[in-house]
């Protein structure tokens, strides 16, 4: 199919376009998108970010979730022209490789947060949002603040670890930082 034929969809539902500015993982982007295009679906079709998961896609499950200016949204309630002049960051956006990974991601992997991985994107990028006040939490904070990111796999436990492992190390630095370690050792 050309991009110039119609399709029923674009009779029932249109097919106007119009350009979209936004900065995605620090860099500005600009494209010409179908107004009806998710944030999702353009994250991960038009700029390949593959992190960002589609579950449900009806604003249910959260593993679509992103930040948009520091907050999470589930990007697949939201068009991405709706995201103009806003900053994205998927979870691309915290490691360049496996060898350098965020606080956030080394805490996932050391709790085993994590088991096939499918809402782990989203855990870690809204376990980014909530740790930005610097504050510790008890599990019953932590799970009622993921409490919108469905995990079907680990239990959640060993998420609720991560998170609070994650806080000691955003805190006290991945050495011991601040108060000698004290902290991050649990002492
Ligand atoms: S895919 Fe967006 S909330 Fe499930
Ligand atoms: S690790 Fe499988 S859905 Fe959460």
């Amino acid at each position: 199919m050309t991009t110039s034929e119609t399709t029923d969809f674009d009779t029932r539902y249109g097919s106007e376009t119009r350009t979209v500015t936004l900065r995605v993982n620090g860099k500005d982007v600009t494209r010409e998108v179908p107004t009806r295009t998710t944030l999702a679906d353009f994250l991960r079709d038009d700029l390949d970010l593959v992190s960002v998961h589609l579950g449900c896609e009806h604003g249910v499950c959260g593993c679509c979730t992103v930040l948009l200016d520091g907050g999470s949204v589930r990007s697949c309630l939201m068009l991405a022209v709706q995201a103009q002049g806003h900053e994205i960051e998927t979870v691309e956006s915290l490691s360049a490789d496996q060898n350098n990974l965020h606080p956030i991601q080394e805490a996932f992997a050391e709790e085993q947060g994590l088991q096939c991985g499918f809402c782990t994107p989203a855990m870690v990028l809204r376990t980014k949002e909530i740790l930005a006040d610097g504050q510790e939490r008890t599990d019953d904070e932590v799970r009622h603040e993921i409490s919108g990111i469905l995990c079907r796999c680990t239990g959640y436990q060993n998420i609720i670890n991560a998170v609070q492992n994650a806080g000691r190390k955003l805190r006290c630095g991945a050495s011991g930082g601040c108060c000698g370690g004290d902290e991050a050792k649990g002492s």
